[in-house]
């Protein structure tokens, strides 16, 4: 059956809430039950996700060559690590290096199966299908890069489990269509377990089907290396940062809930070299996004004063 088919079947409105892009290239496509064509690596869609230029990454062990191996292997690889640690920009990285198109989502609690997968729209008086996130990427063989897993809704894993184990399928139970994926798709999802809680946790069955990369903050120099090329200020200064970053990231069990993240440093470099005072960079940039305890504030200031 075809889309043209559908359209002509009322029921399908139902599911129909508003009007956006249409695929008409889409229309011929078999749907319940077949097996839907998967559409070429350099077909306009995926030229669109491509990292045109290679992001700046400095590896901090031997990453590169693990997600290699499971990109290889078609597993899929789960990034574990605090907040502004380079997952996003690694994930980046790798995309270029492989050459192959990107599509982040961002997961959060009100993101629904649905805008994975994708959804009918009314186009004038027609319903058409448009592919969510997911289905995109499963189709043109990109790198999907589910940012904060956790954060998403438990349907969504329903939906992950038969792409993530030997099958790699996508159900797409609306439109009665199983997609095979594309030969290049990957599958990476990245968490953060200082945010863990018995409500928010990955299950088992999920965890286990991924090969896991921890991250941490870089050790100091080469820290210092990315903040100075980031934040585009000199050695000396950048180092001075990532020593106040490991000293309030040692007073972390005291009221913390997570140190100085890399990116951090880089904004109070980026404001040092815009000429805001250090001083007054490190507290706006660093303490003051950490927490609001003004007990803890006077700590990290008297850290500030120690470094600088
Ligand atoms: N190894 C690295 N090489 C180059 N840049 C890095 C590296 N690690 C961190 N950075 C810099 O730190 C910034 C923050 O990193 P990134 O956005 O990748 O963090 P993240 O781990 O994805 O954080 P979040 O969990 O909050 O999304 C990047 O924009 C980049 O400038
Ligand atoms: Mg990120």
């Amino acid at each position: 059956m075809t889309i043209n088919e559908i359209y002509e079947r009322s029921a399908v409105l139902k599911n129909a809430i508003n009007i956006d892009l249409i695929y008409p290239s889409r229309k011929n496509e078999t749907l319940f039950g077949g097996l839907a064509p998967m559409s070429s690596q350099n077909s306009p869609e995926a030229m669109g996700h491509l990292i045109q230029k290679k992001p700046y990454y400095l590896s901090a062990g031997d990453e590169i060559k693990l997600f290699e191996a499971a990109f290889a292997a078609r597993i899929p690889v789960m990034l574990k690590g605090p907040t502004g640690c380079g997952k996003t920009r690694f994930v980046e990285y790798m995309s270029y290096r492989l050459n192959r198109p990107l599509i982040t989502v961002a997961c959060h609690e009100d993101l629904f199966a649905s805008d994975l997968l994708g959804r009918y729209l009314l186009k004038k008086d027609e319903t058409v299908w448009v592919d969510g996130s997911l289905t995109q990427a499963v189709r043109m063989g990109a790198i999907c890069y589910l940012d904060e897993i956790v954060e998403a809704r438990k349907d969504t894993t329903v939906v992950i489990h038969p792409l993530t184990d030997n099958r790699r399928t996508l159900s797409i139970d609306k439109k009665g269509e199983i997609v095979q994926a594309h030969p290049d798709f990957m599958m990476v999802i990245s968490y953060n377990p200082g945010y863990q809680s018995v409500l928010k946790d990955l299950k088992q069955s999920t965890r286990q089907r991924f090969i896991s990369l921890e991250f941490d903050y870089p050790e100091a120099q080469k820290e210092a290396e990315i903040v100075s090329h980031e934040g585009d200020i000199d050695i000396e200064t950048a180092l001075k940062l990532v020593t106040l970053a490991g000293k309030i990231r040692n007073i972390r069990e005291h009221g913390l809930t997570e140190g100085a993240s890399t990116r951090l440093l880089i904004y109070a470099a980026q404001i040092i070299g815009r000429g805001v005072p250090v001083h007054e960079a490190c507290r706006s940039a660093i303490c003051f996004p950490l927490t609001d305890d003004a007990r803890l504030q006077e700590t990290l200031n008297d850290l500030v004063e120690d470094i600088f």
